[in-house]
């Protein structure tokens, strides 16, 4: 039997080794495709696998098709819209995921792109501070819940609005629930993503939304580019000299923010949020886990194409 890891965004090389203790202690062969760059290389990579983990990798109906032994994919991470879930379905393919392993990490760097932004780029003009101000937590997930206990330490007042989350367990992290989205984004001057891009949510974070934010506004995403209308943003900034955007994932009309609003906005070049040795341990060992904990016994938690 064998384990492909393909990731085009590497993991640490010390997660790396985890992963293979883990797949080669349990009798499998290990494969690493790393950086790989064109598809044809993955394509090339999965025809005798019976097991894949990949992290934002595209997995479409091509490689499906194309990894005629495959079982298992874990997407090590916790958004899985990089899969042809159908396809794996139809292909008899197990796809999981590793939910919470990256959590932590993509919420400090939520915190680590604010606190750059709140003091202006660090250019040497007086920023603001954290402590008072309202935080808005869109979805109340792993990420969401981390990115609250950061947010009380550094004594925001936090909110969470999150349909599919009982009140109770927003409250009992110490957060205010609400229940009607306009509230939140009327309420918070910094809101924070952490919805996973679906068919419901793309382009969802739309113009009606953000003009109820504050003076000051602050947009925060970590969740996914297709998330946000980016018309529309770039609307809401053209008229709102006050509002700023921060992401981990830069948007498809990333010039047009380049050209327009120099100082108010910051994209990370490659997507970081889950990129700490920490996490890629997290989510590399367990993904290992699970692809063999499935190829073995047939363990199957936390599969998403049920
Ligand atoms: C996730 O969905 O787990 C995060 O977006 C991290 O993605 P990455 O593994 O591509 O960094």
């Amino acid at each position: 039997m064998k384990i492909l890891v393909a990731t085009d965004k590497p993991f640490a090389a010390v997660a790396v080794n985890g992963i293979k203790e883990v797949v080669e202690n349990a009798g499998i062969e290990l494969a690493l495709l790393e950086k790989y760059g064109e598809k044809s290389k993955l394509l090339d990579a999965v025809k005798d696998v019976d097991g894949l983990i990949v992290r934002s990798d595209i997995i479409d109906a091509e490689v499906l098709n194309a990894a005629k032994k495959l079982k298992v994919v874990v997407r090590a991470g916790a958004g899985y819209d990089n899969i042809d879930l159908a396809t794996a379905t139809a292909n008899g393919v197990c796809v999981m995921n590793t939910p919470g392993q990256n959590s932590n990490a993509v919420a400090e760097l939520v915190f680590g792109m604010v606190v750059m932004m709140a003091r202006n780029l660090y250019n040497g003009t007086s920023g603001t501070e954290l402590k008072g101000k309202k935080l808005g937590i869109h979805a109340f997930g792993q990420v969401g819940r981390n990115v609250a206990r950061i947010a009380k330490g550094f004594g925001m007042e936090v909110f969470a609005f999150d349909p599919y989350c009982p009140a109770s367990v927003i409250e009992e992290a110490g957060v205010k629930p609400i229940t009607d989205i306009n509230e939140l984004y009327s309420t918070c001057q910094y809101v924070s993503l952490h919805i996973p891009a679906t068919d419901e949510t793309k382009k969802s974070i739309n113009y009606a939304l953000l003009k109820q934010m504050p003076k000051g506004a602050m947009l925060i995403n970590t969740a996914r580019k297709e998330v946000i209308n980016e018309e529309e943003l770039v609307k809401i900034m053209d008229e709102r000299p006050d509002f700023r955007y921060v992401s981990d994932i830069m948007p498809g009309n990333a010039p047009v923010f380049a050209e327009k609003f120099a100082g108010r906005y910051f994209f990370t070049p490659k997507k970081m949020g889950a990129q700490t040795a920490e996490a890629n341990i997290n989510a590399g060992i367990a993904a290992a886990k699970q692809s063999v904990g499935f190829l073995k016994e047939g363990i199957d938690k936390f599969k998403v194409n049920k």
